[in-house]
């Protein structure tokens, strides 16, 4: 990555553009960019624990799957996302928080069919401080919302008008997740992946094109496994919202988090369950493994 003669002391919050981390203030987005016009391009999350960025080959996977399932590709190998990744985080002194990275179809005269020639995509990325929230621990309020979006949420594209929506509806009704319901059945949420426990067993909706295949639920779901808790990847109804046990949610900055009341009615006793409990400590050993092998690493 080519340093554009900044570090964070003189300019603030540093950013990657095509290639080069630059401040932010400079940092210069042209404004036909066809994710600016269309919402044409794909993006990831990855969380940063001890400076260090976690499963950063999963979720690389999985920028690469978005991207070739919509013709795009990505100007980064392997080695260089990681590059990119650990200098953005050490740019910015992020010892816990996020990297957001994005990729677009680039710069072209608007017009709906892909740019004729080679147009460069864009790459943008951004590295966050923002420490754990303690208080997710106790559980969240979510509602249930009609799933609204096209048929291949699996692609984590930036088109994210319905999440936007779901996630401010549950806002405004004082939630901090919405569960959404597509014919009946139960998806995953605006921002993170959704699981039952009914009868000591624990539901998510398989890995198909109807959800967001979550790193963080792969992680969780064969650390419980390695845990002996018995997770099936099967759907389960919006009916069978209002009867579970327990309820709880995954993703990359929240991790496993307790929903303890949906649409105001709480969920199981209404305070966060022993299975989630149990989910829960899997992940966090789990974490803990991939942070001892990213140090030994390095
Ligand atoms: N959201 N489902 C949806 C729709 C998501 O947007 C996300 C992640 C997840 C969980 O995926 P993961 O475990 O890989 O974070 C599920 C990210 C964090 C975001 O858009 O900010």
């Amino acid at each position: 990555v080519g340093v554009h003669a900044v570090t964070q002391s003189e300019a603030g919050e540093v950013v990657y553009l095509n290639g080069q981390l630059v401040a932010r203030s400079e940092a210069r987005i042209d404004p036909e960019d066809r994710g600016f016009l269309f919402g044409d391009g794909i993006y990831e999350v990855l969380e940063v624990q001890a400076g260090l960025p976690l499963f950063a080959q999963a979720h690389y996977e999985r920028l690469v799957r978005s991207a070739q399932a919509i013709q795009l590709s990505v100007p980064l190998d392997k080695d260089g996302f990681l590059r990119t990744i650990r200098e953005l985080v050490a740019a910015n002194g992020v010892e816990e928080g996020l990297v957001y990275l994005q990729v677009t179809r680039g710069v072209a005269p608007r017009s709906h069919a892909f740019p004729q020639g080679e147009v460069p995509p864009t790459v943008f990325a951004f590295a966050r401080s923002q420490p754990p929230d303690p208080s997710l621990a106790q559980g969240v309020a979510a509602v249930v919302l009609p799933d609204q979006r096209w048929y291949r949420v699996d692609l984590k594209t930036v088109n994210l008008l319905p999440n936007v929506l779901a996630s401010q509806e549950a806002r405004r009704r004082g939630a901090y997740e919405a569960i959404l319901v597509r014919d009946g059945v139960v998806t995953e949420c605006s921002h993170s992946n959704v699981w039952m426990v009914r009868g000591g067993v624990v539901y998510t909706h398989p890995a198909d094109t109807w959800i967001l295949h979550g790193v963080t639920r792969a992680v969780t779901l064969q650390a419980a496994r390695q845990a002996g808790i018995d997770v099936r990847e099967e759907a389960f109804l919006e009916v069978d919202l209002w009867e579970a046990q327990e309820l709880f949610l995954t993703s990359t900055t929240a991790g496993v988090v307790p929903i303890v009341r949906i649409n105001g009615r709480p969920v199981g006793t209404g305070v966060p369950g022993p299975v989630t409990g149990q989910v829960s400590r899997a992940y966090r050993q789990a974490v803990e493994a991939e942070l001892r092998r990213l140090r030994e690493e390095s």
